[in-house]
């Protein structure tokens, strides 16, 4: 397989007059824990919304893994091994914390989910491995203890948290974080860039936002910085750290 497993050619999205989105090209190489930094409204969100299916771009193609995926679906890209997580988290508030993890497990059942259950020991039915399952990341991400509580009750945090439980059930080659750590407090964000540094070492591709400069520097070995929907710097933390354009982009936008 390429060590390339996202292929991105002249997207673009516009909201009226805005160009949201409007990168010529970005090619995103396998186990390179990369993050997009930009102002705010660079087109950050946007440009994850396009590749993981939840908005249709005006033009450009999108290749994952080597297939054409410019106009799939969410739910068809999450079975392909690419999931997301959402700016705004996304758990049921009404459901427990076990529920969400398991109804995301039964949700997407992508092929490599199904084969990691396979490999579980046999005659338990399907509903005890996915519980089981669940208990393991839980347990993985320190929410274990509050399996059995509506997801309501947690910290932003902990939703943070529930929110990547729930993709890394689903056994993704690729995950897609949208501001991790956004709302989190200073010890659980250290706790959850830990994880982040264990599912990257585990072989799953990262590819981050967030405006958490110095965690995005720490752990990162690429960063693409968006600036009005377009690419205007990548490369090493070390380079964009002193990047008169990525300084530029950001000054003006603290001027606006
Ligand atoms: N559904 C929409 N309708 C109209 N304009 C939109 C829509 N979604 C995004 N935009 C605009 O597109 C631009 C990019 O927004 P986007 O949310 O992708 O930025 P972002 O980099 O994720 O910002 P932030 O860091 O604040 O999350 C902004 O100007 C925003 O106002
Ligand atoms: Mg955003």
């Amino acid at each position: 397989m390429s060590n390339k497993y996202l292929e991105v050619t002249n997207l673009k999205k516009s909201f009226g007059g805005i160009k949201a989105v409007d990168v010529e090209s970005l090619n995103l190489n396998r186990n390179e824990l990369t993050s997009i930094i930009g102002p705010n409204g660079a087109g950050k969100t946007t440009f994850f919304d396009l590749i993981s299916g939840f908005q249709d771009s005006d033009e450009g193609k999108v290749y994952l893994n080597n297939k054409n995926i410019s106009k799939s679906q969410p739910y068809a890209i999450a079975r392909l091994g690419m999931i997301r997580t959402f700016q705004l988290t996304k758990v049921f508030d009404r459901m427990t914390v076990l529920e969400n993890m398991m109804f995301s497990a039964s949700t997407v059942n992508n092929d490599s989910f199904l084969k990691s259950l396979a490999k579980l020991p046999s005659q338990k039915t399907t509903e005890k491995k996915i519980r089981d399952k669940s208990f393991e990341i839980m347990k993985e991400l320190n929410i274990d203890h509050m399996a059995n509580s509506y997801a309501r009750e947690m910290s932003g945090g902990q939703k943070k948290l529930l929110e990547l439980g729930r993709s890394i059930i689903n056994n993704p080659s690729v995950l897609l974080l949208d501001e991790p750590l956004a709302g989190v407090n200073p010890k659980l964000a250290e706790e959850i860039l830990q994880i982040i540094l264990n599912l990257a070492g585990k072989g799953i591709s990262i590819l981050m936002v967030e405006h958490n400069i110095e965690a995005v520097m720490k752990i990162s070995e690429r960063v693409i910085v968006l600036a009005e929907g377009k690419v205007i710097a990548d490369s090493t933390p070390e380079n964009i750290r002193t990047d008169q354009k990525v300084i530029e982009a950001y000054l003006g936008s603290e001027n606006e």
